[in-house]
């Protein structure tokens, strides 16, 4: 038995399983810091699971939906001050503030800790304290890492379960003298004795906070998403950017989907889309009508842990990629069965629905989930609905509401998305959201230009982050809210190991732009898209395999209207011209914003960028 500690009143005790002391010193640290009522250790069952969903509806922080419509299911209803990643409120506090680089908020690690500490002081009372050991990636892999979350938040503890593995076999798995990622989150809103809470409490005051030098995360005032599920953003991303930096690997915004050719071929694909871009929908897309045959297997639909490893059949090193985590938390407007098939069949049971409109027969409802509203729902604010408010523009679910599930629950999840070894990459992807200038699809015509591509992508902002909806910014790699370091080192780290790869007799994955967004002049989007991005797909498998054409362009080597399929699709050369076209005014000008961008990072950019944008410049006759 393990020596009972205590702090006031509260036994913090650890179950007997429990044999890492530096583990238990720690929640005895951070509960003598923070004053919980309660510490539970999260043993991770599914009766523990259904014990604190019970809890929440108890509480009236979950609903229960209409077990007919959607078994065990439930729908949380988050404070509108609460609903999206605070990208102004989330610091990379390394030692140096160059080593944060310029597109990182940064403050003096011990400057940070100061601000902290009288805000986690106490912020915890009336409160419970869910110890929730979790592992990134299958437990015990060689590619896992260990993080141990404190949070006084059940929500968190019940997602966690979902999105990570999590419980006693991870406490096993650390066993007396493993390596874990302390994790410290709290909603930041204490309770005075008798004080009653709210459905969902946090605090206006919000600090997401990341220490990568001493690998550590501490979250303040916020119960949503990327804020408080901290082996996803915080971890496996921002620390474990560093941890890759480090060790040679890559931690990216990438989900990682399969395709098998009708001649049973399998390919692998990962792909940066910024966040409420399609990465969900483009890893678990449904081949359309023209590709019978073909098949489309989801890895990870959010994050790839990519490391280079030889491969035995070839006996050359390739990347190869694994999906840390083991649930989706995806967008659920413009979910539907046509934009999403495999989607819509995953959420019929074991989900929960965060921000969603509630129907008047318990189930869920999102704008675009059908064509035709629901006469009456009650909307993401708990308050009446009905079509004409719709027409009025008042959204009935938040435009970054969000469904909680496990990747089993995926028709489409690919038989290796549990395999620690992982999958080797045939091609990279990025993409953004622009309704101008960037071509549907775009080749690489080397590595570095490929890293030229990812770096300088821009996209339209999305309501998955909080503030204005629909401006163009940089957003290099899709990481620009996740490189847990320098941006011109994180270009540096993608060209260096690009290199070393290479010079060990590799063959590179081709990198690609994509481009699902381009408008035409009534503001529509030209491209049908989902499903039918597996046309610009099957190119890419073309060119992967030697045997598909494209044509020299200022900006890479894109596909002329014949060289894509286009057998069950009625789009005619014209309008693929509309989303295809490369045009030279709008280059020149795409390419000052490639300049702003490198003035901004120009400290320790890395030349190869300036040398790329001289040949876009060259083409460009400027
Ligand atoms: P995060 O989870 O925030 O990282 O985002 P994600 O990249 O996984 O986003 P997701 O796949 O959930 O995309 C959300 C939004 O993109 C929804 O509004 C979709 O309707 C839209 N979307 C996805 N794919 C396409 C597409 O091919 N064309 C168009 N026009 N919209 C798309
Ligand atoms: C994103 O914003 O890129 C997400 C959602 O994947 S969250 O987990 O909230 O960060
Ligand atoms: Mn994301």
């Amino acid at each position: 038995m393990n020596q009972p500690l205590t702090h006031g009143a509260v036994s913090v005790a650890a179950p007997e399983y429990v044999q890492n002391q530096k583990l238990i010193k720690w929640v005895a640290e951070v509960a003598a810091l923070t004053k919980p009522d309660h510490i539970y250790w999260c043993d991770g069952s599914q009766a523990e699971y259904d014990r604190l969903c019970e809890l929440m509806v108890a509480a009236g922080s979950f609903k229960r939906l209409n077990p007919a419509k959607r078994k065990n299911s439930f729908l949380a209803i988050s404070d509108p001050q609460d609903v999206a990643r605070v990208e102004d409120r989330t610091f990379i506090c390394s030692k140096h503030k160059d080593d944060a680089g310029p597109t990182n908020n940064w403050v003096a690690p011990d400057d940070m800790r100061a601000t902290l500490k009288p805000l986690f002081a106490g912020c915890m009372r009336g409160r419970t304290m869910y110890v929730v050991p979790f592992s990134m990636g299958p437990i015990g892999s060689p590619i896992a890492h260990i993080g141990v979350e404190l949070s006084d938040s059940p929500y968190v503890a019940i997602n966690m379960r979902i999105m990570t593995r999590m419980g006693r076999a991870v406490i096993d798995q650390l066993g007396s003298t493993g390596e874990f990622v302390p994790c410290i989150h709290t909603v930041g809103k204490p309770l005075e004795p008798g004080e009653k809470d709210v459905v969902w409490p946090n605090n206006p005051t919000k600090y997401i906070v990341h220490y990568p030098e001493t690998r550590e995360i501490w979250s303040f005032g916020s119960g949503y998403g990327g804020n408080a599920l901290l082996g996803k953003k915080c971890f496996a991303l921002r620390i474990a950017s560093t941890m890759g930096r480090d060790q040679g690997w890559f931690a990216e915004h990438m989900l990682i989907l399969g395709v098998t050719s009708p001649e049973g071929k399998k390919y692998h694909i990962a792909a940066a889309f910024p966040s409420a871009c399609g990465k969900t929908n483009f890893s678990m897309m449904i081949p359309p009508a023209g590709f019978e045959g073909w098949k489309v297997t989801t890895i990870g639909d959010d994050i790839a842990w990519i490391k280079p490893r030889h491969d035995p059949a070839t006996g050359k090193t390739r990347f190869y990629a694994i999906n840390p985590e083991s649930g989706y938390f995806g967008v659920a407007p413009g979910t539907n069965r046509k934009t999403n098939p495999n989607c819509i069949d995953s959420l019929n049971q074991d989900v929960i629905f965060t921000n969603v409109a509630l129907t008047d027969d318990g189930d869920v409802w999102w704008e675009g989930l059908t064509e035709t509203p629901p006469a009456h729902l009650i909307d993401w604010q708990g308050n009446d609905w009905t079509p004409a408010d719709g027409a009025a523009g008042k959204k009935a679910a938040h435009p970054n509401s969000r469904f909680t599930m496990a990747a089993t629950n995926n028709p489409a999840v690919d038989p290796h998305w549990n395999d620690p070894d992982g999958v080797p990459i045939d091609a990279f992807l990025f993409g953004g959201r622009r309704s101008t200038t960037v071509p549907l699809v775009s080749e690489a015509r080397d590595w570095e230009e490929g890293v030229y591509m990812a770096a300088t992508m821009g996209s339209e902002t999305t309501a998955a982050i909080t503030g204005q909806v629909g401006v163009v910014r940089r957003d290099p790699f899709a990481m620009l809210a996740f490189a847990g370091y320098n941006m011109s080192d994180y270009f540096q780290h993608w060209l260096s190991l690009g290199k070393k790869l290479s010079a060990s007799g590799a063959d590179l994955p081709k990198i690609y732009c994509v481009n699902w967004f381009r408008k035409n002049d009534a503001g529509q989007f030209v491209w049908p898209g989902f499903g039918e991005n597996m046309r610009v797909l099957a190119w890419i498998l073309g060119r992967v395999d030697g045997n598909a054409k494209g044509k020299e362009t200022v900006f890479g080597i894109c596909p002329e209207y014949q060289d894509l399929h286009w057998d069950g699709l009625d789009f005619s050369a014209e309008q693929f011209n509309q989303v295809i076209s490369v045009s030279k005014p709008d280059w020149q000008a795409e390419v000052q914003l490639h300049s702003e961008l490198f003035e901004q990072l120009k400290n320790r950019l890395p030349g190869e960028m300036l040398a790329v944008r001289s040949k876009i410049e060259q083409r460009l006759g400027s």
